[in-house]
């Protein structure tokens, strides 16, 4: 097995072979004077042939880049005659336009796992926004709130989970049921012009309560910042964040402290990019090692 690191990715990726004890290949990066992204395998084998490789790469932050550096680096190892190829992207971009909310509009989602699958045999995700759009495409997704909800166990008491709409109620769900709590959502409104975020009311027993919001993406904070207000409305004590891809864009980061949660943990899908008292990173290393290692090492 080889891994074949994007520049996202690359501190992560010498981790997994360090873990899995496998090589990494060299890969030669630069970038044209008129923008365009170059990459070169270094030091492969003539004929990749039946070698199990796994390029790996997080398409966050400079989501369009990452994107055409990832489909370079898959069309380089497809050149080398790699055809038992894994491609490893902890964050997709465009995972959120999943449908066409408003009349014109592409799906994304569609577009971006199109060119991405072209040449892989399996890949893999942490956490995509809507699990359906996997669907009848060789790719596996990996919840990783069982393990943030874990960690936010230390910072509050018999709490519940809270997914702040209803398309996170299985992350939620999932993490609630692995730790034997609670859970519920609450029901979000997006003004799919504006972006702007409403918590319609809706009744949840948080009175007195600790509570832990297990979200998919934080990226401008409008979500949480909403969801927090509404459930302080309904009296609830303590909350805690449990998120997977802490994208905090613009001025989340301010949102997130008058919001004043307790704890905001996140994985780190896209490295650790915030330092903060107030942030806790959960590496999600293993679990994608222990991907690897089922689909390329033990088969
Ligand atoms: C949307 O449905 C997602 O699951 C997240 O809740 C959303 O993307 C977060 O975005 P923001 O932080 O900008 O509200």
């Amino acid at each position: 097995m080889l891994i074949v690191p994007g520049s996202n990715f690359t501190r992560q990726s010498m981790e997994l072979a360090k873990r899995l004890g496998v090589e990494v290949v060299e890969v030669e990066k630069k970038v044209f004077p008129d923008g365009e992204v170059y990459v070169r395998l270094k030091g492969l084998p003539s004929d990749l042939g039946s070698t199990c490789v796994a390029v790996a790469n997080t398409m966050y932050p400079s989501q369009d880049t990452a994107l055409v550096e990832t489909l370079l680096l898959l069309n380089a190892v497809h050149k080398a005659g790699g055809k038992d190829v894994v491609l490893v992207a902890p964050y997709l971009p465009y995972m959120r336009q999943d449908k066409v909310f408003l009349q014109g509009e592409p799906v994304s989602a569609e577009v971006v796992l199109e060119v991405l699958t072209r040449t892989i045999k399996r890949g893999l995700v942490v956490d995509v926004h809507n699990p359906g759009v996997l669907e009848s495409r060789p790719w596996t997704n990996i919840l990783v709130s069982d393990m943030l909800v874990a960690q936010a166990l230390k910072y509050v008491t018999d709490p519940i989970v809270m997914a702040p709409d209803k398309g996170a109620l299985e992350r939620a769900g999932f993490a609630a049921s692995k730790l034997n709590l609670e859970f519920d959502y609450l029901i979000k409104e997006r003004d799919r012009v504006t972006g702007e975020v409403t918590v319609k009311p809706k009744s949840v027993s948080v009175a007195g309560r600790d509570v832990v919001i297990v979200d998919d993406i934080i990226s401008t904070g409008g979500t949480l910042a909403e969801a927090a207000k509404f459930l302080r409305s309904q009296g609830a004590r303590r909350i805690v964040v449990a998120a997977t891809h802490g994208l905090l864009v613009g001025g989340a980061m301010r949102k997130m402290d008058e919001a004043g949660f307790s704890k905001i943990i996140l994985a780190d899908t896209l490295g650790v990019t915030h330092i903060s008292p107030s942030i806790l990173y959960v590496s999600v290393v293993e679990r994608i090692s222990g991907f690897l290692r089922e689909v390329c090492l033990e088969r």
